[in-house]
């Protein structure tokens, strides 16, 4: 019963954290994403963020393919806790401490800007 109301409560106090980031920034700006994305992510997501960036080849488990319906059903806040928290049992980490919490929200809207219009299936 305690393990299940740390859990609970270690769940929350992550929702809770990212979601005042989220309403801290407001509403990200792709230009101000593409730099960060360039330099941190595209080398596992790809220059078009379909997840064939040069260290991805290596990888067991593939970057997303930010174009697939799957990624692209996901809410920017859903894309939001992947980043600040990473990706359990996969290459992506979390990527808290490294970028700020806002250039994340602008990070965002660049990958919504690489995959814009109706995904591959
Ligand atoms: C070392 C390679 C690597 C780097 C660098 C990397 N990622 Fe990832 N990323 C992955 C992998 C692998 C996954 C897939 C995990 C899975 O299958 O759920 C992923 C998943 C994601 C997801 C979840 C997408 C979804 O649809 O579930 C987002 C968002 C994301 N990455 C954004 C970023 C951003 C932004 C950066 C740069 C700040 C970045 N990644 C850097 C490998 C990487």
């Amino acid at each position: 019963m305690r393990k299940k109301l740390g859990i609970i409560i270690a769940v929350l106090t992550v929702v809770l954290a990212n979601s005042w980031v989220a309403a801290q920034v407001g509403p990200g700006h792709p230009d101000r994403g593409e730099a960060l994305y360039k330099e941190h992510c595209l080398r596992c997501h790809g220059r078009m963020g379909e997840g064939d960036g040069p260290d991805a080849q290596g990888l067991i488990v593939r970057p997303v393919d930010f174009h697939t319906a799957r990624s692209r059903a996901k809410t920017d806040f859903e894309l939001l806790i992947a980043i600040s928290n990473g990706v359990l049992f996969s290459p992506m980490h979390s990527w808290r401490g490294r970028i700020a919490d806002e250039d994340m929200v602008h990070v965002i809207a660049y990958v919504r800007a690489l995959a814009p219009e109706y995904p591959h299936l």
